[in-house]
């Protein structure tokens, strides 16, 4: 087992140097607790520079937490939360959402990880009849679950909807980086200019170690927050380390250089797969993952040297995922592997 070079999950990549370095400068001395340092300061600063002065920004540790914590700041018990069934709330929080929320997710069949206007509008029918849970929030993920990337008009039509509807609108961004660098566009224009009321915006699968955060940008619902992160345990004392990963980060944009990267990684692997018989892609490669088809025979015999996930068993889809540490050497000798695999079976 390559256990150096797995294709399973940019959160299986270590941390950019530069994101370590700067944790290591920021260790020096005493600095206030929770958030009140110089360098939380700094990366709530770059924050508003990125997204405008009219945020409220609160730096949080885990893609989940932050989730979490947005959706049962923004809704009641009574409320529904609607998503994609392909979605990371759906499938891989444990249920958090609708524990910590109390909310009812209704997730909408997705053959792509998007969600679109079209689907969610009957579900609006609930809307004032007592008996159901209420609709409140619709949550997209950018990029999708699926690698898939929302168009910032496919975004402005969900968010005018949610405007016209009285839903509002949760970006999970976990991986927000990948979507702005694949779009070209900036991450206000995949977020905040298209419509979105909260964003959780991701660090940690970009080259940090643990940094979140939450961007509201719709501010009234940011009112009061600080209490709902400290209950959500998302609220941690030594904040330096956090804000210094995401100074890091933003520092001579290395955050996009790194999704740009992670996707080129990807664009290469899926174009290198092209011409093999066997392989199907079968999602559009817009950010860094490429999902594919393979004989089941092939994918054990490769799965012995690499370690990746199967996304559907039953039509033998695998999920691969680059990253910033990614080379096109890995990428050659991946490939390379996935040839013997299935000349092995021929
Ligand atoms: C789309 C998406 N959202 C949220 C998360 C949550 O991240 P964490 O593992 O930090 O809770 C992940 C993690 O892989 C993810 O892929």
């Amino acid at each position: 087992m390559n256990q150096l070079k797995s294709f399973a999950s940019d959160n299986n990549s270590p941390a950019h140097d530069k994101v370590l370095r700067a944790m290591t400068e920021v260790n020096k001395g005493d600095a206030i607790a929770y958030g009140d340092d110089i360098h939380t300061l700094e990366a709530e600063r770059r924050f508003r520079e990125i997204f405008g002065k009219d945020i409220s920004v609160f730096l949080m540790l885990t893609g989940t937490g932050a989730n979490v914590a947005a959706l049962a700041h923004i809704t009641r018990p009574y409320h529904a939360i609607i998503c994609s069934d392909k979605s990371h709330l759906e499938n891989d929080e444990c249920a958090a959402p609708e524990k910590v929320t109390g909310c009812k997710l209704i997730r909408i069949p997705s053959s792509d990880g998007k969600i679109r206007k079209e689907q969610i509008e009957p579900l609006l029918k609930s809307k004032g009849f007592q008996h159901h849970a209420q609709p409140k929030v619709i949550s997209i993920t950018q990029s999708t679950e699926l690698g898939t990337v929302y168009q910032p008009d496919e975004i402005r039509e969900i968010a005018r909807f949610a405007n016209e509807n009285d839903l509002y609108l949760h970006m999970d961004g976990a991986r927000i980086a990948n979507a702005a660098a694949g779009l070209d566009c900036t991450l206000a224009e995949t977020s905040k200019f298209s419509g979105v009321d909260v964003l959780s915006f991701g660090g940690t699968k970009n080259g940090a170690v643990n940094a979140e955060a939450l961007v509201f940008f719709n501010r009234e619902l940011a009112r009061e927050f600080e209490y709902t992160r400290k209950q959500s345990m998302q609220l941690t004392s030594k904040m330096r380390y956090v804000s210094a990963q995401f100074n890091a980060l933003f520092y001579g944009d290395l955050w996009l250089e790194n999704a740009r990267h992670a996707n080129k990684m990807a664009r290469l692997l899926a174009g290198r797969l092209r011409d093999i018989e066997d392989i199907r892609i079968t999602q559009n490669v817009e950010a860094n993952a490429v999902f594919a088809t393979m004989p089941p025979q092939a994918i054990e015999i490769l799965q012995r040297q690499y370690f990746f996930y199967i996304w559907d068993k039953e039509r033998n889809e695998v999920r691969w995922m680059t990253s910033f540490n990614t080379t096109e050497k890995d990428i050659d000798d991946f490939v390379s592997a996935i040839r013997i695999s299935l000349e092995k079976i021929s």
